[in-house]
């Protein structure tokens, strides 16, 4: 498929180096979003396999103040690319004194990270039961499983239409998402593969909190006015129909959750696929 990733025009790889770390993969290109977001693709260990939707852990050595010795620092970060891809693409947070990302922010073409092959996660498609219209509520960096999905052929197959919902603060966070979307409208692979008039299935819908744009305000605010309903010309989420994932910081988990099951829907689980599922964007 072509021209899928946001990543991947910024920047020309340097040419892999020899693994030197455990479980290494090499950087093939980064793209900084705002001085708190930016995007990276990773070569993809042959062995992984992985379902659109879930996580990995990956990281960066860092040398233990004890012992003095080099050792594993580590995070779950889920995937952003889709199962088909020849890379990994991750989407990522700058925290300016966080352990892992006050360094991740500097890596650079050529440079290696540690990734660990066990993806996990719910956010996947096994862990819920068929339905016609999937809803994907994302905050922040939650977008990034979602990004995952969005470029499966699967959720188009299984679902007739599709909604993203993501919430940040600023009009500037908005960009990895909104790119992503352009890219998947107009990718001809996945219109060939799916069928003519996909992308008129797949409905965007950003808002900000902080920063003034078209459409203002919490998601969840936005539904229980009902306002984000009207807006889409779609009835409110009820069971029978309507399939969820929610990625975000906690509260918005929570409380978004909490609105699901007003709506009827019953959380899912890989072993008990059922009507919506959750998962935390990072750990509060
Ligand atoms: C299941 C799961 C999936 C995750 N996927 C991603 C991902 O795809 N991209 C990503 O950037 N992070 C993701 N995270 C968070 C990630 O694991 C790290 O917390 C993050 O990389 C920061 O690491 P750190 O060591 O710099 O700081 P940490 O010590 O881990 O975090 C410091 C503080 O920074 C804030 N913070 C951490 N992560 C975020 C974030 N993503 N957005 C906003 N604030 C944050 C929190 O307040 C946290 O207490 C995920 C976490 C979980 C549990
Ligand atoms: N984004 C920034 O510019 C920025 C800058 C410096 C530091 N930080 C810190 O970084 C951390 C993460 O910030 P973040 O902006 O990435 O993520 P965040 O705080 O999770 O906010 C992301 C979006 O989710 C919304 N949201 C939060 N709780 C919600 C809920 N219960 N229901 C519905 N929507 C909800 C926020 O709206 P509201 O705006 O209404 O909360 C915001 O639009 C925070 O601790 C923050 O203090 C952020």
């Amino acid at each position: 498929m072509t021209e899928m990733s946001p990543v991947t025009q910024s920047s020309a790889a340097k040419a892999p180096r020899t693994p030197t770390l455990p479980d290494a993969q090499t950087v093939t290109a980064v793209r900084h979003y705002t001085d708190r977001l930016f995007s990276f693709r990773v070569t993809r260990p042959a062995s992984l396999r992985f379902r659109s939707g879930e996580f990995v852990m990956i990281g960066l050595m860092q040398k233990d103040e004890k012992t003095g010795r080099e050792k594993p620092l580590l995070r779950a970060y889920s995937i952003a690319s889709p199962s088909w891809d020849d890379e990994l693409e991750f989407y990522s947070i700058k925290v300016q004194d966080g352990p892992l990302t006050s360094r991740l922010q500097h890596i650079e073409p050529g440079d290696e990270i540690i990734l660990r092959p066990k993806p996990v996660g719910t956010l996947v498609h096994d862990a819920l039961l068929p339905g016609k219209r999937l809803w994907l509520f994302a905050t922040g960096t939650g977008i990034a499983p979602f990004a995952s999905l969005l470029r499966d052929p699967q959720t188009y197959t299984d679902y007739e239409e599709v909604i993203l919902t993501h919430t940040c603060r600023e009009v500037g966070e908005l960009t990895y998402g909104s790119e992503l979307i352009e890219s998947i409208r107009s990718d001809e692979m996945l219109e060939e593969l799916i069928g003519e008039g996909f992308a008129d299935r797949l409905r965007y819908y950003p808002t900000t909190t902080r920063e003034e744009s078209p459409k203002m305000g919490r998601i969840t605010d936005l539904m229980r006015s009902g306002e984000v309903f009207d807006d889409l010309g779609v009835k409110p989420l009820e069971p029978g129909t309507d399939r969820a994932m929610v990625c975000g910081n906690l509260a918005f988990n929570l409380e978004i959750k909490a609105m699901l099951e007003e709506y009827g829907l019953r959380e899912g689980a890989n072993s008990e696929p059922k009507e919506y599922v959750v998962e935390k964007a990072f750990l509060d």
